[in-house]
């Protein structure tokens, strides 16, 4: 199984490699714009353990909005099936940093992948936690196996600097009442949560608890239920990629997730995950080779959740 995989990750690699490199670099938070363009990496984790990469899959990148499936795991994990009066779990339509929904649903975001539904989840691990910073990268160190993970200040401090949309998308719910805490705080969290860095291979690695059953590959820990397991894979599904959920789920019919640092994680319940990272991003904010990339993996495997 594991090397038939193998062969289907060159090949797709190698046919992404030569398409054109559509898209842009997400410039909005200004350190990401000095990634270079040409950054194509891919990493495959299965459940047990082998796991191959190619191109820049060593690199670490900016994982941005795929930190937000780790905030949920923990916060889901924390506080239970009561989250949800506090975030929806229905696609938005929108694009990620929207605003325009929480006017008319009453300061509940559509689902906890928006930035919208983000910031709410860590208010709620800011309410929950000690000190959820601290408590949230210990989470993710354990997860991955990595215990020298910390936040990039760079990043972090960049967006902190231009973030107004976000600031202006935690006031606004706090003027509902849905965030609980200083919204200065929660947006601080916010910011550090989003940058985490890390390679395709570790994370790949990371994810593959909800690929098995919620339990960590390397020692069979408990992170989350089953069932809770399935609901965030099928929050991925539905919603893990904005206004272009839908295309997701067609083209390539796995949960995933995307981040504007050009990163994709995506994974195939009781099999495998796989990241995949090219900065460049398409008019959804979604990174272009890693959607064609991941498409052909489905396509030449004839695996996939459909
Ligand atoms: O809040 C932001 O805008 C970024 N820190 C994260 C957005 C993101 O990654 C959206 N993903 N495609």
């Amino acid at each position: 199984m594991a090397s038939h995989y193998k062969d289907i990750l060159e090949k797709a690699y190698n046919k992404i490699h030569l398409l054109e490199n559509e898209g842009e670099i997400a410039t909005y938070i200004p350190e990401l714009a000095n990634i270079d363009p040409s950054k194509l990496g891919v990493h495959m984790t299965n459940i047990d353990g082998s796991n191959f990469g190619i191109g820049d899959h060593l690199e670490k990148f900016s994982i941005q909005s795929i930190a937000k499936v780790l905030s949920l795991a923990l916060a889901y994990k924390i506080v239970g099936e009561d989250l949800w009066e506090r975030v929806d779990v229905e696609p938005s339509g929108t694009k990620f940093d929207s605003l325009l929904l929480l006017e008319s649903y009453k300061g509940i975001p559509r689902n906890p992948f928006m930035n919208s539904g983000a910031i709410v989840i860590c208010d709620i691990l800011i309410s929950h936690l000690d000190n959820a910073k601290v408590e949230f990268l210990d989470f993710v160190r354990d997860l991955s196996d990595l215990p020298e993970l910390t936040y990039s200040d760079k990043i972090a401090d960049s967006e902190k600097r231009t973030g107004y949309r976000n600031m202006a998308l935690c006031n606004f719910i706090k003027s509902f009442g849905n965030i609980k805490n200083e919204p200065a705080e929660v947006i601080d969290f916010y910011f550090d949560m989003c940058s985490l860095e890390m390679t395709c291979q570790q994370l790949s690695k990371t994810f593959t608890f909800l690929a098995n059953n919620g339990h960590k590959i390397s020692d069979d820990k408990k992170i989350i239920s089953k069932t809770k397991s399935k609901r965030i894979n099928a929050l991925m599904l539905t919603c893990g990629f904005y206004d272009e959920s839908g295309e997701f789920a067609f083209r390539v019919g796995l949960p995933g997730k995307s981040g504007v640092g050009g990163g994709i994680v995506t994974l195939y319940p009781n099999n495998y995950a796989i990241a995949v990272w090219s900065p460049k991003l398409n008019e959804h904010g979604n990174s272009f080779r890693g959607m064609e990339l991941l498409e052909d993996v489905t396509t030449y495997s004839e695996l996939s959740i459909f």
